[in-house]
């Protein structure tokens, strides 16, 4: 299983910095389902950019259309989608906007 280092850890977890998810996920679920609280505001449509992050290390495809859209329309660049981006392998990233556990928790509840 490919492992996922969160290089700017906020107020996560010890235990949630390194985690190891599925591969061929969109990473933003493969992070989720692993307590990692990111943020997805639009869930996982690439309709808000808040689930962004910064690949510093690790093999990524190419945008898919609606990536390349949104993050164009939106004057980002240097960040991926985490929701439109599969796991291939090993990453090193930042994550951009995390949640409280809290707010995870909501959320959740909230079926989100
Ligand atoms: S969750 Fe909205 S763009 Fe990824």
């Amino acid at each position: 299983m490919p492992t996922i280092k969160i290089l700017n850890v906020g107020n996560l977890r010890p235990e949630d910095r390194v985690v190891e998810v599925e591969a061929g996920k969109p990473l933003m679920w493969a992070l989720w389902e692993k307590g990692v609280p990111i943020r997805h505001n639009c869930g996982g449509n690439a309709k808000c950019t808040t689930c962004r992050v910064v690949v510093h290390e690790g093999e990524v495809p190419e945008m898919n259309p609606a990536e390349k859209e949104r993050l164009e329309a939106s004057k980002l660049r240097n960040v991926r989608l985490s929701c439109q981006l599969p796991v291939l392998g090993d990453m090193r990233i930042d994550i951009i906007n995390l949640l409280t556990y809290e707010e995870m928790d909501e959320w959740k509840a909230e079926g989100r």
